[in-house]
């Protein structure tokens, strides 16, 4: 798939639509499955699957992740669907927006895609409460996910919902529609012991329900033991090589194969190094697996409130191969497609036989041969080689430390550690899972030294780019502290905090009014004494206020609370602010977790003794002001009575501040920088990008370098330490108009509005490195013809690629044996001097290019009897400014 731009992109994208109205993508097909594979139109496919969650990106940006996911090698998109997302109101229904399941269904198929759906309708998918509406906690007598007929009823309803919708827009496969596979449920067994005889009856009312609904496609309960004849079960983890279904009639599938992990508020980021991941992806082909997704290939962004908890971040990126603006996440995503071309040049091998052959090659070294010994009769003046027999093979060294030489089929193979070769042909390695031969990429959000100490960054094109795009012209309003309505109600005691809010806000304000008698305090000067108020449990924070004075806040996932307050003699005035970070989304029983105040608050440290403030009258107020005011949107947000900021007088509690933006010319993604500020929710244009909170990751646990070699887990190579651990927020550009754009921001603890700035995303600078010795890349070799791929005659290449309109220009070329790594590339002994210009006549000033990695594009050998080696790296600049740069 090649990527087209300017006017054609456009009409490609018209013809697109026309296609989404017609309605039929495929001619119509019925899936089923045997033991070795799913069963498309009758034959098996090994299938490669791209997970997207839509309400995660715009429909603005559906196409293009659409499109990099098929570029990338998918031949299936899977997402969950998003129960509270389509029903926030009992029987009101939304499919609108990034809610428009069907619209990106339709997408899915015009580009030629499968889908797997995966209703649930519990996803967990680290979104608010699991994707569950909050009104369902309120039905009468309902207990989820176990046998419970209040729950069951509103499940199969939804359920219902979908599959009807699903069917009457004609996208089931055998309606010509993409939709392949749906799932039931999600990780139900992880948690199914905790309800006893109710959870197996439960997993079995499920799966007849599902399969009841006449569908007519294969559903999949994934970690599922349990999971009936009829429904297939499927594996989630970052290896499923070692998976096996619970029936030999049904075929290994891996529905979430973990390439990253999401992060918390104050947690590290994680990476997955893509060499293991390919490890990974290599050893389930390998050892029979026929299906993998990738959770995520996209993770993009939880917009508004829908990040799901304990504490998780706004960002969803998950470093997923597409990262969550959009970009090519390098050299993950290329690496991953090099991989997707070698294992589908294997596919014709891989589903010809039932089980592959295992062949031990070293203590920790094993081949899987997959071949197809043709025994009729072959014309041998037929020019068909795909009439041939099929043979492909996989050699992997499992050793984590070790590089192993081994001899299979009379050939010797050197496997690096931790590493899988793969050989289409039984014969030719045509990828080795450690060996990356794709560009890197170094990603800015335009350069700003202060977020960039510990990177060398280029000196000449961002710094000439670095603008905050706002005025000084803030304007602020402050959130009054407590009762700010008549919409308050007084009850005796402590309320749960979604009994009362329904997640209609993040926040519940708790008031009450306690009297201090003279003895209490009597012997202390100023009549003010040291006391604390003690909390058994809370989450997410809470801010404590006497007497109007902030004294103090704190947060975790039910933690105790002790903080100290200063009273006086007489009443004092008690407000708590309660506030959630994203409800639970996962565990047994995660409905009744709840969120705010759990258990007494005490004031103590009194003369008289403890005073239990939870036996007191209580005043409940939800949600802010401003909120109640809709003051974020563009239409009411001169509700509130704005004033001037003034650098001098910035609250360091409770306030709103506004300010407008113009948005930043190009193509690239757009983020908006809230490091200088504290904790809070943003809003353009009335859009709510999200809450964001700068708080800073654990100092140390980082690792300085990460070694791929090795099982995976999400502490191992982790980084950020020390620093917040999110502060671009994406502000997706359909969101944006040139002019005036609105941003209002509502602050919790105190920040500074005027160092707000926006930035533009990008990779401006990209490097690659491929040897003489390296496989060469292999969309090259790719033909309709199985077989007919003549593998050792190609010569490796080097593939650079700049996106979003930008164009390479080349700052460092050497065919030789260049030293270095990318960012401090330095020419070694020998060095191939046309190199700089052969690089640049193929690439300078163009969006991709490729480059051959040989001594006669080159003009001769530069050393003999050296192994060669290109490095390169390269600016992507607008096609503006390359006019104004000299190549060294
Ligand atoms: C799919 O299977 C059904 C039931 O066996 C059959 O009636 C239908 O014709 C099949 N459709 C296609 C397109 O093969
Ligand atoms: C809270 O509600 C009560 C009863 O409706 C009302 O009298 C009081 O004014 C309200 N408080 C505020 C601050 O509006
Ligand atoms: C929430 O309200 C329901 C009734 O509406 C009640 O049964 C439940 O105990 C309450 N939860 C808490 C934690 O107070
Ligand atoms: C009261 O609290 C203040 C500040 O928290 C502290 O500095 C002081 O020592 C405390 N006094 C007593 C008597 O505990
Ligand atoms: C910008 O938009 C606001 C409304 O959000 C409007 O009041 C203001 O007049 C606009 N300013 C300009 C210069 O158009």
């Amino acid at each position: 798939m090649v990527r087209f731009h300017g006017q054609f992109q456009w009409l490609l994208l018209m013809l697109m639509q026309l296609y989404v109205i017609s309605g039929e993508f495929f001619r119509p097909f019925n899936v089923t499955y045997d033991h070795r594979a799913l069963i498309i139109d009758g034959e098996r496919r090994i299938l490669i699957s791209a997970g997207i969650h839509y309400p995660r990106a715009t429909p603005e940006m559906w196409p293009d992740l659409i499109a990099k996911s098929k570029e990338g090698g998918a031949d299936v998109i899977q997402t969950y669907v998003f129960w509270n997302g389509h029903e926030p109101i009992r029987g009101q229904y939304n499919f609108e927006g990034r809610y428009d399941v069907v619209k990106f269904i339709k997408l899915v198929g015009s580009n030629g895609l499968y889908l797997h759906l995966r209703i649930g309708p519990y996803v967990c998918a680290e979104w608010n409460f699991g994707g569950f509406p909050v009104w369902l906690r309120d039905v009468h007598g309902i207990e989820f996910r176990t046998n419970n007929a209040a729950f069951k009823e509103e499940m199969q309803r939804f359920v219902t919902k979908i599959v009807v919708l699903m069917r009457q827009e004609m996208l089931f496969s055998w309606q010509g529609g993409p939709i392949i596979m749906l799932q039931i449920e999600n990780e139900y067994g992880n948690v199914e012991s905790s309800y006893g005889q109710g959870g197996k009856d439960y997993v079995k009312w499920a799966a007849s329900m599902a399969v009841g609904l006449g569908a007519g496609v294969p559903w999949v309960m994934c970690r599922q033991v349990d999971a009936p004849e009829f429904i297939l079960d499927a594996c989630n983890g970052y290896y499923c090589d070692g998976f096996r279904p619970n029936s030999n009639n049904k075929p290994v599938l891996w529905t979430e194969d973990w390439d990253g992990w999401y992060t918390v508020w104050g947690g590290r980021l994680p990476h997955r190094p893509v060499e293991d991941l390919a490890f990974a992806v290599a050893r389930f082909f390998q050892r029979g697996g026929s299906f993998q997704n990738y959770y995520m290939f996209f993770g993009g962004t939880n917009f508004g409130r829908s990040s799901g908890g304990p504490l998780y971040i706004t960002s969803y990126d998950y470093d997923a191969p597409i990262d969550e603006y959009g970009l090519l996440s390098q050299p993950k995503w290329g690496h991953l497609k090099d991989l997707h071309a070698a294992i589908k040049l294997c596919e014709p091998a891989l589903v010809a036989v039932d089980s592959p052959q295992y062949v031990k090659l070293g203590p920790m070294q094993e081949a899987h041969v997959y071949n197809k010994k043709v025994t009729g009769r072959r014309l041998s003046s037929s020019h068909h080689a795909g009439d041939e027999s099929k043979c492909s093979a996989f050699l992997a060294n499992i050793d984590q430390h070790r590089a192993a030489s081994v001899e299979f089929r009379s050939q010797m193979y050197t496997l690096p550690p931790w590493s899988v070769s793969i050989l289409p042909d039984c014969q030719n390695v045509a990828f080795n899972t450690a060996k990356v031969g794709a560009q890197t990429s170094i990603k800015e959000v335009e350069f700003d030294r202060a977020h960039f100490s510990d990177i060398a960054v280029p000196q000449n094109i961002m710094l000439q780019n670095r603008l905050h795009y706002f005025s000084d012209d803030w304007k602020t309003v402050s959130e009054p502290v407590g009762v700010w309505s008549a919409n308050n109600f007084t009850v005796k005691g402590i309320l749960e905090h979604l009994n009362v809010t329904k997640d209609s806000s993040d926040y519940l304000w708790y008031f009450t009014r306690v009297h201090i008698a003279r003895e209490d305090i009597s012997f202390l000067k100023n009549n003010r004494i040291n006391s604390t108020i003690t909390i058994d449990s809370i989450r997410d924070v809470v801010h404590i206020f006497v007497n109007g004075q902030l004294a103090g806040r704190a947060f975790g996932h039910w933690v105790k609370v002790v903080q100290p307050v200063q009273l006086v003699e007489g009443y004092n005035d008690v407000a708590l602010l309660s506030i959630t970070v994203g409800l639970q989304n996962y565990g047994a029983f995660f409905e009744k977790d709840g969120a705010g105040i759990r258990g007494q608050i005490k004031l103590t440290g009194l003369n008289n003794g403890d005073i239990d403030l939870s036996e007191f009258m209580w005043t409940y107020q939800v949600g802010l002001k401003g909120e109640s005011q809709t003051i974020f949107s563009v239409a009411e947000n001169e509700r509130a009575s704005w004033t001037d900021l003034k650098l001098d007088a910035i609250s360091s509690s409770l306030a709103w501040y506004k300010n407008s933006f113009n948005e930043p010319d190009g193509m690239d993604p757009i983020a908006l920088d809230l490091s200088s500020m504290g904790k809070g929710q943003a809003w353009v244009n009335g859009h709510h990008i999200g809450r964001y909170w700068t708080l800073d990751s654990p100092k140390d646990g980082c690792q300085k370098a990460c070694d791929y070699r090795g099982p995976y887990n999400s502490d191992k190579c982790t980084t950020n330490c020390g620093k917040p651990t999110q502060i671009w927020y994406h502000i997706p550009r359909s969101w944006m108009q040139a002019l005036n754009n609105s941003l209002v921001i509502f602050e919790e603890t105190g920040g500074n509005p005027f160092e707000i700035s926006i930035k533009k995303y990008s990779a401006p600078l990209i490097c690659a490195q491929v040897s003489e010795m390296h496989y060469p890349p292999l969309w090259k070799w790719s033909s309709p013809l199985f077989g007919q791929v003549l593998i050792s005659n190609m010569t490796p290449e080097m593939y650079l690629q700049c996106e979003n309109g930008h164009v390479i220009a080349i700052e460092f070329a050497s065919y030789g044996t260049p030293q270095g790594t990318c960012q401090k590339y330095s020419k070694g002994d020998c060095h191939a001097p046309n190199s700089l210009d052969v690089v640049a006549a193929a690439c300078q000033g163009r969006e991709s290019c490729s480059v051959e990695i040989s001594n006669a594009v080159f003009g001769g050998d530069p050393c003999r009897s050296i192994v060669k080696t290109l490095a390169v790296e390269a600016r992507c600049v607008s096609s503006r400014l390359l006019g104004s740069l000299a190549v060294e």
